[in-house]
């Protein structure tokens, strides 16, 4: 089967060109000006007028996690497939170690979750909860299962390492060319900050912010920089939320560590008043980190722009509002995370692109490019290139849309971005070469498939 899509604008990361793409079956074989009489194509489509991106890659979803005595809303089927339908052709899941298991054991166990059906392509990283000479010695394993990099929690009691298992884990990570994403948050101060709010009786959703200040993912980044340096190893914070993470990021680069970052959509979009809501509404969106202040959102997104940032994923990790009820009378019992797999595409090209705060290559370079360098997929993902897979995503700039939980593909009663208007969005999905979305709608499910991942690109 060959498609010829005419005269789109292909973006990558370093520049945007009006040109033809051919796909034969899942790659893409040829790209610039194509004579429809040279190739004969089964089919040709009008692409004018409409950018072309990279299929995005989602590097940081939470599906079928158990957290806090329940399990996350959606599973590989739902979450997966909405994914599909927001431009989603990878995501990179957490597979999560339980303490007591070896990574053998919790990587099964994501393989059989993710078996049971997957709209989009998947690949995993490995969190490891529980830090010992057993799980060392499976690193080579992981590696050779297309497992290339890790996740380390500095809080929450399930899956938190000390700070010297932080530093052994990360120094023998990169002695096989790997390396670890970091929630960074002070866990004991958190601690004394829900001890302080209890017993002053604030038991409501407005207090989650209050417990886990700006100041406490600063000092864990500061101290993961300290760690890292050490152990002389990269590292990555993920879901960076604030302007004084980014400062001690920026720190350690300066000094001359190789730091990676992520932020998500949240943090650049949404503010600290939502936790303001009334009718436990502020419950939608206990996260951790939360919501900053809103000056945060500009100095974020300017580290976007300027390249500081290397990757926005969207950090999804969904439970129903019955879910969230579980902490109705005690915030602390509020399952932490929220949906957002959907809409990080549409929502970063209208508030990003349209609305000027970025250019399409960047766009391009944080959601598509940069995760398939980092994450061991490039060019095969990432890449509009002769020879990528054609995972292509068809954004159309005049397509207006106004975001629903109703319209959504995934297992969630609510949205955190429930009537955003966005000028933009996605007319069509191709992954490997089918076309998988039209017209916002998920018309192909179930085809994803595991990438075995390479050890990752630092530089480039
Ligand atoms: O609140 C969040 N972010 N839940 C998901 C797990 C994590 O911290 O990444
Ligand atoms: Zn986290
Ligand atoms: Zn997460």
């Amino acid at each position: 089967m060959k498609i010829l899509l005419k005269d789109g604008t292909v973006v990558s990361g370093s520049g945007t060109s009006v040109q033809d793409i051919l796909i034969e079956d899942e790659k893409i074989v040829r790209t610039g000006v194509i004579e429809e009489a040279e190739v004969h194509p089964d089919e040709i489509r009008d692409m004018s007028g409409k950018y072309l991106f990279p299929g995005f890659i989602d590097a940081h979803t939470h599906m079928d996690l158990e957290v806090s005595g329940t399990v996350t809303a959606d599973d590989f089927r739902t979450g997966a497939r909405a994914a599909l339908a927001g431009g989603t052709t990878v995501v990179i899941d957490f597979a999560t170690q339980n303490k007591g298991e070896t990574l053998k054991e919790a990587l099964a166990n994501w393989q059989k979750k993710a078996a049971k059906g997957c709209s989009c392509d998947y690949g995993f990283h490995m969190a490891v909860s529980d830090w010992n000479d057993t799980v060392k010695a499976e690193i080579p394993e992981m590696i050779k299962k297309g497992i290339t990099t890790f996740k380390l929690y500095m809080t929450y009691p399930a899956m938190r390492l000390n700070d010297g298992e932080l530093y052994e884990a990360i120094r023998a990570f990169w002695e096989h060319g790997c390396f670890a994403g970091v929630h960074c948050e002070n866990a004991d101060l958190i601690d004394a900050k829900i001890r302080e709010a209890k017993k002053e009786g604030r038991f409501g959703p407005e207090n989650h912010p209050k417990v886990r200040p700006d100041t406490l993912e600063a000092e864990a980044v500061h101290r993961l920089m300290v760690i890292a340096r050490l152990a002389e190893a990269p590292v990555m914070v993920v879901h960076t939320s604030s302007a004084k993470a980014l400062e001690e990021i920026r720190k350690a680069r300066r000094s001359g560590q190789t730091v990676l970052s992520e932020t998500c959509p949240q943090y650049l979009l949404l503010d600290e008043s939502v936790y303001e809501k009334k009718d436990f509404e502020a419950a939608k969106y206990v996260c951790s980190p939360p919501m900053r202040a809103r000056e945060n959102q500009d100095v974020l997104w300017k580290a976007i722009a300027d390249g500081e940032i290397d990757i926005l994923s969207t950090d999804h990790c969904s439970f129903t509002m019955e879910q969230k009820r579980m902490g109705e009378s005690d915030f602390t019992k509020i399952p932490n995370g929220m949906p957002g797999v959907e809409n990080r595409g549409e929502l970063i090209f209208h508030y990003g692109v349209l609305q000027g705060r970025i250019s399409p290559e960047i766009m391009c370079r944080v959601l598509s490019e940069r995760p398939a360098k980092l994450y061991g997929l490039y060019p095969q993902k990432g890449a509009l290139f002769v020879g990528s897979d054609a995972d292509i995503v068809v954004m159309d700039p005049k397509r207006k849309k106004t975001i629903t939980a109703a319209d959504h593909h995934y297992n969630m009663d609510y949205s955190p971005y429930e009537g955003f208007e966005l000028d933009g969005s996605i007319e069509e999905v191709y992954l490997r070469g089918a076309l998988s979305v039209k017209d916002g709608k998920v018309i192909s499910e179930n085809q994803g498939r595991y990438l075995h991942r390479n050890l990752p690109k630092l530089r480039g």
